[in-house]
């Protein structure tokens, strides 16, 4: 029999095109010269819960990267050194190895009892509610969009989630229709939301970099969930406890009263055309999860669960016609004119 090696030049067209293809899946919201501050990466742990995973992940990596050496160094020798040369004989045949035999199979059951042992105790540990006071947020999952509920502190809010650094919370998770699942992947996770059940997860979430009194996390949902499952996004913003009250504060206001004629006649619209009757402007806990809350709408800066800049031309898309920007989405298309449109936007983005 003739191996055939292949020439270095297909190997390393090969290999580029394979580099490139494992590249494309990457995340490139970062500052890829420092490696800071990535929004949404499984691999910048910034809580216990992701601190806890993330010790396991790297020595994994570790040791499937040596084997994978390891083999191809072996078989790269193997291929090199054995081929078939002209004029040799045919070297002696042989069968079985008890040796080699049980070497490759102990070792392999070695690696993985001791990869397994950690991972199933932090599993266990996982599932523990931590002892002493505990923060509580209701998680609910909507097609396609995030409801946040805060009981201690009767607030409620959409598609971003607030916590307070430092201290322990609980994630009481929920679904309102579908299954979705709760992912923010530097605060850890990833966990189902389902309908008829809650699930939980407890973490507690790291003090932002120095000198910031905030960061802002990007999450998704990781479960398909239909037709906009991709566009289902949210933000958690993690605060240093001083930050923290100043926007409980902030949040307890009630929604402010427009003043500027046009915003005004936007909550005229905001209540003739309908909108009233899913969205709640009420920062409490009223309808909070028919639709997303819309007290404090003017100050958050994403739109459509994280789809968008909420800015005043997104916004106007889609007021004007929702599904066209989010397939599928359960706000109806009101058919409003523009007139109506522009007096929405200027009413909506009043309500800082
Ligand atoms: Cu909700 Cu995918």
């Amino acid at each position: 029999m003739h191996i055939r090696i292949p020439s270095i030049r297909s190997m390393l067209s090969s290999v580029s095109a394979l580099t490139f293809i494992a590249l494309s899946g990457c995340y490139t919201r970062f500052d890829p010269l420092t490696f800071k501050d990535d929004p949404q990466s499984t691999m910048m742990p910034m809580s216990d819960l992701a601190l806890s995973t993330d010790e396991i992940y790297w020595p994994v990596i570790w040791i499937t990267v040596a084997i994978f050496v390891l083999v191809q160094v072996l078989l790269t020798v193997a291929v090199v050194k054995f081929r078939e040369k002209p004029g040799e004989p045919m070297p002696e045949q042989v069968h079985g190895n008890i040796k080699m035999e049980l070497g490759w199979t102990l070792l392999p059951v070695v690696i993985l009892v001791a990869i397994a042992f950690p991972t199933v105790t932090r599993i266990w540990e996982a599932q523990t509610a931590p002892e002493g006071e505990v923060f509580e947020i209701k998680v609910v999952g909507k097609q396609w969009w995030f409801a946040f509920e805060y009981p201690e502190l009767g607030l409620v809010t959409a598609n971003e989630v607030h916590l307070p650094a430092g201290r322990p919370v609980h994630l009481a998770l929920h679904s309102g229709d579908v299954i979705h699942a709760f992912w923010i992947p530097r605060l850890g996770g990833k966990r189902d939301l389902m309908p008829g059940r809650i699930n939980h997860i407890w973490l507690t979430a790291d003090m932002p970099p120095d000198g910031q009194d905030s960061i802002r996390l990007e999450g998704q949902c990781a479960e398909l969930c239909g037709d906009s499952h991709a566009l289902m996004r949210m933000e958690a913003i993690v605060h240093t406890p001083e930050s923290f009250d100043k926007w409980v504060a902030a949040q307890k206001q009630a929604a402010a009263t427009p003043t500027e004629p046009l915003a005004a006649k936007g909550a005229e619209t905001f209540l003739a055309a309908g909108c009233i009757a899913c969205h709640s402007t009420d920062p409490s806990n009223a309808q909070a999860f028919l639709a997303p809350n819309l007290s404090h709408f003017g100050s958050r800066p994403r739109l459509a669960a994280d789809r968008f800049e909420n800015n005043a031309e997104n916004l106007a898309a889609w007021l004007r016609n929702p599904q066209a920007v989010k397939p599928g989405a359960t706000m109806p298309n009101l058919n409003l004119n523009d007139q109506q449109v522009d007096a929405l936007v200027a009413y909506l983005h009043s309500l800082k």
